[in-house]
Order: C-alpha cells, then sequence, then structure tokens
C-alpha cells in the first residue's frame, strides 16, 4: 500500500517508519528541507530510542521516503495520513491550523478518490468537518472518506509502543474506507476496534484524561499516606493486585507532565464546556496535578524556612526518563521558582539539558554529570527517575553534598536502603527520614 503521511513530528514520524517497517510504502512530508534533508539520511529530528535505525534500515530497503513536494507525496497514495500538531490555545482548547493547512493542501493536490487518516489529537467532531471541507473543496467527480485512528504511543517507548500496542482504533463512517485502513494496519497484528468517528475521537481524550485521574488519585493517596504513616508504594502494589484497578498508572510522584495529558486534559474539559457540561472531576484532577508539581518545592521551604542562597541540585529535567522533552515538565515549575527565591541552581538531565537550555540559558548552572550537579550543595531534588539517578550510590550523596538532604520526587531509592545513611530523605507518600538537625550542617 503506499501511504503520505503528513507532518513529521513525534507522531508523524514514528507512524511513518512503523508503516514503512510492515512493509508499505511511505513517504513523509514535512515542509521544514532542513529536517527533510536531516531525515533522508536517516537522522531522526527527535530523541526516540531505536528510530533512526529503523528509518535507516526503511529507507535503505526503499519503503521510506521523506519529501518537501505535497503533489509528489499524494500522487499515488492510497491514504493520507494527517499527523500534525494540535497545539493548546490560551483558553485551552485545541489549535486545529495545522490541521485545516493539511486539508487545503490535500484538496490543491489530490486527484483521485482518497481516504484521509487523521492521527492527530482532535476534539469530537473534527473528523466529520475536515470531510466536509474537503469534498467542498475537491472537484465533484472526486470524493474524500476520513477515518479517525487516534495514536497512544509513549514517548521513550514509542518504537516498542507501535508494535506492541494493545490495540489500534479505527473510527469511520464508511465501511470502505474502514476496511482500507484495517488492511493497512493488519500486519502489525495488534488487536483493531472499529468503531465510529467521533466515539474514535473520544476514545483518545477519555483514554489520556483517564490515565491522568489515575495518576492523580494515587497522587492524591501518597499525600494521605504521608500524614497517616501509610507506604504508597506498598498500597499501589496491594491495589495493583485486583484485576480491576490494574498495576500500571499506580506510580506516585510529582504529578505528570509531558506533550499529551496536560494539553489533552484540558482540551477535554473545553469539549465538555462547549456541550455545557461541567466535567468536575476533570477540573480537580487538573488542578491537583498543579499543585503536586510543586510539592518538594513546598516540602523543602517548610524545611529550610527560606532557600535564598541555598545550593540546590537537581537531577532529571525531562518529563519522565529516557527521553529529552521538558513539555509541562516539574522542572519548568520547580526551578524558575527556586530562582526566584534567590537558590543557586546546578542541574543535570543525562539528554534534556539543550532543551532546557533554550528556556534558562544562563540562570542554572548545568553539570556534564549527576554527582557535579549535586557537589557541595545544601540540598538535592530528583525530579525525573532517569536509571542512572537510581543506580547513584547513596555514598555519594553523603560525600558530596554540603548537607545531605534528599527530596525524590520520583521515588527512586528504598527507604531500607536510604535508612543505612545519614541522610534526610523525602519521598512521595512514604516515611519522611530525619538523620540530623536541620540547623546543622556537616561542614
Ligand atoms: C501518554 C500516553 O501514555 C500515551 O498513550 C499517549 O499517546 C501520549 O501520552 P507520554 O506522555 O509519552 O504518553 O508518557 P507516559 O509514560 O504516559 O507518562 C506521562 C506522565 O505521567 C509522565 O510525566 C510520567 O512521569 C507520569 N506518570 C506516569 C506518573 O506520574 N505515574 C505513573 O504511574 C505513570
Amino acid at each position: 500500500m503506499n501511504i503520505a503521511v503528513v507532518g513529521t513530528g513525534y507522531v508523524g514520524l514514528v507512524t511513518g517508519v512503523g508503516l514503512s517497517e510492515i512493509g508499505h510504502n511511505v513517504i513523509c512530508i514535512d515542509t521544514d528541507e532542513k529536517k527533510v534533508t536531516r531525515m533522508k539520511l536517516g537522522e531522526s529530528p527527535i530523541y526516540e530510542p531505536g528510530l533512526d535505525e529503523l528509518m535507516t534500515k526503511n529507507i535503505k530497503e526503499g519503503r521510506l521516503q521523506f519529501t518537501t513536494n505535497h503533489a509528489e507525496a499524494f500522487e499515488a497514495a492510497h491514504a493520507i495520513y494527517i499527523a500534525v500538531g494540535t497545539p493548546e490555545n490560551a483558553d485551552g482548547t485545541a489549535n486545529l491550523t495545522y490541521i485545516n493547512q493539511v486539508v487545503e493542501q490535500i484538496a490543491t493536490y489530490v486527484k483521485k478518490d482518497i481516504v484521509v487518516v487523521t492521527k492527530s489529537t482532535v476534539p469530537v467532531g473534527t473528523n466529520h468537518s475536515i470531510k466536509e471541507k474537503l469534498n467542498a473543496l475537491l472537484p465533484t467527480e472526486t470524493k474524500a472518506e476520513v477515518v479517525s485512528n487516534p495514536e497512544f504511543l509513549r514517548e521513550g517507548s514509542a518504537v516498542y509502543d507501535i508494535f506492541n500496542g494493545d490495540r489500534i482504533v479505527i473510527g469511520a463512517d464508511s465501511k470502505e474506507a474502514a476496511a482500507l485502513i484495517r488492511e493497512i494496519n493488519e500486519p502489525f497484528g495488534i488487536p483493531i476496534y472499529e468503531t465510529d468517528i467521533c466515539s474514535a475521537e473520544m476514545i483518545k481524550y477519555a483514554s489520556n484524561a483517564f490515565l491522568a485521574t489515575k495518576i492523580s488519585f494515587i497522587n492524591e493517596i501518597a499525600n494521605v499516606c504521608e500524614k497517616v504513616g501509610a507506604d504508597v508504594e506498598q498500597v499501589a502494589v496491594g491495589m495493583g493486585l485486583d484485576s480491576r484497578v490494574g498495576t500500571q498508572f499506580l506510580k506516585a510522584g510529582i504529578g505528570y507532565g509531558g506533550s499529551c495529558f496536560p494539553k489533552d486534559t484540558k482540551a477535554l474539559k473545553k469539549i465538555a464546556e462547549n456541550v455545557d457540561y461541567d466535567f468536575g472531576l476533570l477540573s480537580a484532577v487538573i488542578e491537583f496535578n498543579n499543585k503536586q508539581q510543586r510539592k518538594l518545592l513546598d516540602q523543602a521551604v517548610a524545611d529550610f524556612g527560606s532557600l535564598e542562597g541555598k545550593s540546590i541540585g537537581v537531577l532529571g529535567l525531562a518529563f519522565k526518563p529516557n527521553t529529552d522533552d521538558i513539555r509541562e515538565a516539574a522542572s519548568l515549575t520547580i526551578i524558575p521558582e527556586l530562582l526566584r527565591m534567590g537558590a543557586h541552581v546546578k542541574a543535570y538531565d543525562p539528554i534534556a539539558i539543550e532543551n532546557m537550555k533554550k528556556v534558562l540559558p544562563t540562570e542554572i548552572q548545568y553539570t556534564g554529570s549527576a554527582v557535579e550537579a549535586i557537589e557541595d550543595t545544601d540540598l538535592v531534588l530528583i525530579l525525573t527517575e532517569w536509571d542512572e539517578f537510581k543506580s547513584l550510590s547513596l555514598e555519594i550523596f553523603v560525600k558530596k553534598m554540603k548537607s545531605s538532604f534528599i527530596y525524590d520526587g520520583r521515588n527512586c531509592f528504598s527507604l531500607e536502603a536510604v535508612q543505612e545513611y545519614d541522610i534526610n530523605y523525602y519521598s512521595i507518600g512514604r516515611k519522611m527520614l530525619n538523620k540530623s538537625n536541620l540547623a546543622t550542617n556537616k561542614n
């Protein structure tokens, strides 16, 4: 099958590469010439483990191409995938500017009947308006069908997810269009769920909102655990043993970030508002997550009184491990606040430093290693659970820090391990370990 994918961001590129790997002829289109030149050489513009290798392989085997030319890409396509961004407007709604541009490009360059597949996350009803617009713009003898095919890829494991997802959702009003997209997807060997267009659009928002709710729920439980002396890690295990609850997405921490959960929860709230429905539960999830991202900051201020003049080491800038993405990361809430309070911040992340430099180029002292970031600090905040941090010897903290106060927002260490050392340790939803008086520095 010949497939054109418009947009080579995270979703478009992984989708295009995945479709080529299962045997389709894929041509990915982007307007950015420099990016296209790089991708033709097999270089992924995003950090995603395993993606470069898979790109190179499929380019070499002749199934994957890149272009800036829409006419060329659309000419032989059986299906055109829309995978452009739908960023957040100031009011929380999804911005459809890029989607509308693609609709116009399709109308300009497509010369035959076409099936358009929407991968981008779009508000319920958008696919119907795409279809209407396209059919109004295309010549009368040409017909466009539209299929909603949302993605459920996780950053950092997208290459694994595209071949091992739990389901592929196909939302279509036309049996022929649904059959074509089913045929394209069958080689993935993943269960396919066919539904109508509006339900498919809603499945994407509902799934992300549900997962965000699950995270906020366990984080609220964690906060109560701290006050009543329970341990959230053990509570999560016990809850997860009930198959109705499930073990996943019960990891307590300093809230969710990234390019999807914050944006999609707000967009769903807006979708409900637009039909006069007050989605109170979702509003609470969003509001709570904003508070939870500040949790370490509030605890440190409660402990130290003031953070002015304190030297603070920050481990982890990315919104989660295995990605360089800092969008909506807790680091973006916490670090500017620390700076505002007059603290000196040293920060380290295995790969996200370059992205943070675009936001805070000079205000932070970036270090080349975790050990440098914790050296001579009064306190350390752990914001991302990189394996590199989890495998740090706790002795290093004792040896290198001025006073060993660790605020661990991702529960990277077991309490048993920490207890062996002279460390003051605050983590999420667990017992606080106090070894020394806050006023006493070791040196
Ligand atoms: C998410 C969805 O998982 C994916 O299906 C969708 O297509 C895009 O959004 P992603 O944002 O890449 O994927 O990462 P994910 O692994 O889901 O984590 C999102 C955030 O939730 C991260 O900040 C992570 O730290 C946090 N999280 C996740 C928790 O705090 N606890 C958990 O138990 C799980």
